[in-house]
């Protein structure tokens, strides 16, 4: 069967082939004593608060299980837009919020919006690899430009500047970013997007973790800055949905009737079900729990992070977000009598029943160095995992 060249040129998910390795591995050693400890994946380790449960299977019951608007209920773009409101002073109207199948179909419809054939798109090397082949898969190119640890793992504006060509259409950025949890700085975002707009190129900012954001400094939305950024946002992470799938973007008004036409035929609209789940997602209840869950995720990353540093697996940048810690594994690799990140990661699945994601998945720059732990497991599993890890690198 002939596969398109579109199909061809998305790389395989690692992180996924991983994941599939630690399960096999995590059915031999689960009557071991030491059974699989799950690093690898970035999904929060919590589930739905009851309100938003209870809100799902009301709609069930009530039958409220048909198609919504393509662009979600609009109870929801408003309460979206209250949450902007209230937890970062921004005033973003309703008609530009567009819900969506989570993150990934708001960068889908972003992607196919914004880019024609050939158009580059600017992204930071290490980055979230879906977003380079959502670039892909609607005939762009993602331009990945390495970053440094100085930089925070992400784009500055003299980098932007400076790979700016022709072709160049604009910029996909993560703020906190997968893989590395460092948010860009808003001065530096602002020079970016000042760049972009004159250029008549367009700013795109991948927010899916900015809810769980530590620090005061950079846990700013960047909708504050102008009116013509697009951000992605979602359910998934500081909302504990992943698998409800469900998101949203906030577009400029001009592009409302563009995305709406494309969601109306490529996803008729979001889940029902989920939408008015998460319509409960801002009871103040709710947001309450996703607090305290904030407070105990940025406990884990207080944690997790000096005693990775303290067995030699260095974390170049603390975090200021999301559940990730970037850990340079190179000092160490040698005592498991390996080179590179990927061989590490898997020595220290087999050794410790440690599951953590090799950097490959991320860029080309320095991915061979850095492997990805998520901390999104109980503190009691991070001490185990560290405990083990010490174990098999001293
Ligand atoms: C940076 C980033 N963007 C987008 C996504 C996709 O998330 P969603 O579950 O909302 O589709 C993820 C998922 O891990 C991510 O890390």
């Amino acid at each position: 069967m002939k596969i398109s060249r579109r199909a061809e040129r998305i790389e395989p998910f690692y992180v996924m082939e991983v994941a599939k390795a630690a399960s096999q591995l995590a059915r031999e050693v689960a009557r071991s004593d030491q059974p699989m400890i799950f690093l690898n994946i970035g999904e929060p380790d919590f589930t739905a608060p009851p309100l938003v449960q209870e809100a799902a299977v009301r709609a069930i019951h009530d039958g409220r299980t048909q198609y919504t608007d393509a662009t979600g209920l609009p109870a929801l773009r408003e309460r979206i837009s209250g949450w902007y409101q209230e937890r970062f002073g921004v005033n973003v109207p309703a008609r530009r919020i567009v819900v969506t199948a989570g993150a990934s179909a708001a960068l889908q419809l972003a992607c196919l919006a914004l880019i024609d054939t050939g158009d580059e798109i600017l992204m930071p090397d290490p980055s979230y690899p879906c977003n380079r082949h959502f670039v892909s898969a609607a005939e762009g190119e993602a331009v990945l430009i390495p970053t440094t640890a100085q930089e925070r793992y992400q784009l500055s504006a003299a980098k932007v500047q400076e790979h700016w060509r022709a072709r160049t259409r604009g910029v996909l950025l993560a703020s906190p970013s997968n893989p590395t949890g460092t948010s860009i700085h808003p001065d530096e975002l602002r020079r970016i997007h000042s760049f972009v707009q004159a250029k008549g190129g367009i700013t795109l900012l991948d927010e899916i973790y900015l809810g769980l954001s530590y620090e005061d400094t950079f846990g700013h939305t960047a909708l504050a800055i102008d009116d013509n950024v697009v951000s992605i946002n979602s359910f998934s992470k500081y909302f504990n949905m992943t698998g409800w799938r469900l998101g949203w973007m906030v577009v400029p008004e001009q592009l409302v009737p563009v995305v709406e036409r494309l969601a109306q035929n490529l996803f008729i609209c979001p889940s029902t079900v989920a939408q008015y789940a998460a319509l409960a997602c801002f009871a103040p209840e709710s947001i309450a729990e996703y607090e305290r869950r904030r407070a105990e995720f940025k406990a884990r990353r207080d944690w997790f992070i000096p005693a990775l540093q303290s067995m030699g697996l260095q974390v170049p940048v603390v975090p200021d977000g999301a559940f990730y810690a970037w850990a340079d594994c190179s000092a160490v690799a040698h005592k498991l009598g390996v080179e590179g990140s990927w061989d590490f990661a898997f020595e220290v699945m087999k050794r410790a029943h440690v599951a953590v994601t090799p950097g490959r998945d991320f860029g080309q720059a320095d991915t061979g160095r850095f492997v990805r732990f998520s901390t999104a497991n109980s503190m009691a599993q991070l001490q185990e995992a560290a405990a083990r890890l010490k174990g098999v690198l001293s």
